[in-house]
């Protein structure tokens, strides 16, 4: 059977410019009723042609090599399936970081990008002379923890994740990183449990986006066809890991440390009502940037 970007191959041997290509992804994109075509075939024009955006643009009029439409049609193939973007594009963007992604791991969102600010405003309160240690519980591509990494110079960063997929990927990432991977350890563990007894009480900061989904909960095709269950579902409530998170943190945080933790909107009153019950303090919701219930905060004092 052809593939749907078969007309672009068979045209392979006339020369095309980037522009006659960003029309033909642009048109096969829409005839899929993908919603943010255009945009789409620029993002997948870039990664063919390993130019940014503004390159792109002065470049459109040249000819594409033949590698480019290659790799062009290889992204689009896979989107045109129902590929999320993401996975086909193999990277995504988060805060200032270019991450490699793929299915072992789940697709870095928005919202987790305010989870990154909400830590950086209690990090920047903290007064210490050492790094301030911070544990990323569920790390998945490491997007959380290595943005906070590559933000800050003041911070010892854990990669912590059940999943060794997941852990190859972090890794991966953590390569990109620089000069500001000296700070970072990656860590496979189920939560806490294989955390070193040495940092017991020794985190300033937990973070973390744990599974949230209840199981049974219906997901786009997108999400439920392509991302991993293990980063998705949490039990029958979907609170499960959270409230498991949360009951161990006391434990590991160090005195005044804070455990700041993503969940679903719907989620946040209640799993603020268990940390208070639970003897947290400064118990805290925030919103993310559609203004939706979001991120809790909250400090173990004890
Ligand atoms: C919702 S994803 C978050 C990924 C990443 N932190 C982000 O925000 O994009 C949840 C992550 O938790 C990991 N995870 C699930 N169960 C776990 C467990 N018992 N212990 C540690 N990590 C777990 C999954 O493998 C997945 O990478």
């Amino acid at each position: 059977m052809m593939s749907d970007s078969a007309e672009i191959k068979e045209e392979d041997a006339r020369k095309k410019t980037w522009a006659d290509l960003l029309e033909s992804t642009t048109i096969a994109l829409e005839e899929k009723r993908m919603f943010n075509a255009r945009v789409e075939a620029h993002w997948i024009l870039e990664a063919a042609s390993g130019y940014h955006r503004e390159e792109l643009v002065m470049n459109l009029k040249t000819d594409a090599p033949r590698l480019g439409v290659k790799h062009l049609n290889t992204i689009l193939d896979k989107r045109l399936s129902g590929e999320p973007i993401q996975y086909a594009l193999g990277s995504w963007s988060f805060r200032k970081l270019d991450l490699l992604i793929d299915r072992r791991v789940l697709i870095p969102r928005p919202e987790t990008e305010i989870l990154v600010d909400v830590a950086h405003e209690y990090l920047n309160q903290c007064n210490q002379d050492e790094p301030l240690k911070v544990c990323d519980l569920g790390t998945g591509s490491g997007a959380i923890g290595l943005a906070i990494a590559q933000e800050r110079d003041d911070v010892e960063v854990y990669l912590v994740d059940v999943s060794p997929d997941a852990l190859k990927v972090a890794s991966a990432n953590l390569t990109g990183l620089g000069n500001h991977a000296v700070k970072v350890k990656v860590l496979q563990s189920d939560w806490f449990d294989q955390i070193p007894q040495h940092l017991k009480d020794s985190f300033q900061l937990i973070v973390s986006n744990p599974p949230y989904i209840a199981d049974g909960e219906e997901l786009p095709p997108e999400v439920a066809n392509y991302e991993p269950p293990q980063a998705l579902f949490a039990g029958k409530e979907g609170t499960e890991d959270i409230q498991s998170i949360l009951s161990s943190a006391p434990t590991w945080l160090s005195m005044g440390g804070t455990i700041i933790l993503e969940m679903a909107p719907h989620q946040t009153e209640y799993i603020a009502e268990i940390a208070a019950n639970q003897g947290y303090s400064d118990v805290k919701i925030s919103n993310d940037l559609a203004g939706k219930e979001r991120i809790v905060s909250c400090t173990w004092k004890e």
